[in-house]
């Protein structure tokens, strides 16, 4: 089973690239770019990540994304992900990126966005990974400074694919947004939200309800609502679930809980992904690992989260169909 997850080809549809800043990179660009960091060593950044919930792990997050200055930074930072997800067999990936971030503490939103765009470009060249960007507002800030970032992705419309919606759940619900993701998808992005990770079912019946969403990131707490979940799966939405980060954000209180299987049995399109695998410990092949291992899910179910990644991205309808012969060529023999 080992072998069969490390080499299957695979789709991510859930990765914050700041959430890939690694401790070792994260000391190095501190240094290059003269910022204090609260850690001597990168062993001290390590063992501060113990987290109890969401906003414990969010305020480390945004502290650890002061580091990323220059363009080159977040070049790098792709770069870097890019380079380990063709070790994993990683073949398409879908990109979240955090502008509010960084544009708050004064750095270019085109700066970032060339940067992304272009390690994306050379990972296509290079590797053959296909990507999609995401650009996620920041829930805990208003619904005007939302606006402001979506003046800037107009502005890059053939770079950004679509919005997405992340940040602290608890205490700022979807309706925030309904103004902002309106207008974002007239634009013609496409609508992705973080919701049923900490906050209730409601906060995943409202995103589709009101934001309009085409994928649910996370959508754990779906399966409290039973008319919710049919509902989800009849329309044949993907949740894009995270099963180390789950784990670590103590949205399941130990990976044999894990509720994907019981996703899985409901009908549900569920996928693997990693969210912020610097923070959490673990890529793709450490998530389908921890998660099959804890679960015991079967080789038919293995396969069946596999092409599930490929069924629920965003590819356009023939390179899904490319990519999905691949995958099926694959399973086939192997
Ligand atoms: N930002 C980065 N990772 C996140 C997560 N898992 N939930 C909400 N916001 C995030
Ligand atoms: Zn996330």
């Amino acid at each position: 089973m080992r072998t069969f997850i490390e080499n299957m080809p695979k789709a991510e549809l859930h990765l914050h690239i700041e959430g890939t800043l690694e401790p070792q990179m994260m000391m190095a660009l501190a240094k290059r770019n003269n910022v204090t960091l609260p850690y001597a060593t990168v062993d001290e950044i390590r063992q501060a990540y113990e987290f109890s919930n969401l906003q414990d792990f969010l305020d480390l997050y945004y502290a650890g994304m002061s580091v990323l200055v220059e363009r080159q930074d977040f070049f790098d930072l792709a770069w870097a992900y890019l380079e380990k997800m063709h070790t994993q067999n990683v073949t398409h990936v879908e990109i979240f990126f955090d502008p509010q971030g960084h544009t708050a503490r004064g750095i270019n939103f085109d700066t970032v966005l060339s940067a992304l765009t272009d390690a994306l470009d050379q990972a296509n060249r290079t590797f053959g990974i296909t990507s999609k960007l995401i650009m996620c507002f920041l829930r805990h800030l208003s619904e005007e400074e939302a606006f402001e970032t979506l003046a800037h992705a107009r502005k890059a419309k053939g770079h950004i694919f679509g919005v997405g919606l992340d940040s602290s759940e608890i205490g700022h619900p979807p309706r925030k947004f309904e103004r902002v993701f309106a207008e974002a998808r007239n634009e013609g992005f496409v609508a992705v939200a973080h919701c049923g990770e900490e906050g209730p079912a409601e906060n995943v019946a409202d995103s589709l309800d009101y934001l309009k969403i085409s994928r649910i990131d996370h959508g754990n707490r779906a399966l409290e609502d039973p008319a919710l979940v049919s509902r989800i799966a009849d329309e044949g939405i993907a949740l894009t679930v995270c099963p180390l980060s789950n784990l670590r954000l103590n949205v399941v209180t130990s990976m044999t809980d894990h509720p994907l299987r019981r996703m899985l049995n409901a009908g549900l399109c569920a996928t693997i992904n990693s969210d912020d695998p610097a923070y959490f410990g673990g890529y793709m092949t450490e998530n389908y690992l921890s998660v099959q291992e804890a679960l015991n899910l079967s080789r038919d179910e293995i396969e069946q989260l596999g092409r599930n990644a490929y069924t629920g991205s965003f590819l356009d309808a023939a390179s899904k169909r490319v990519a999905l012969d691949v995958y099926d060529t694959f399973v086939a023999a192997n």
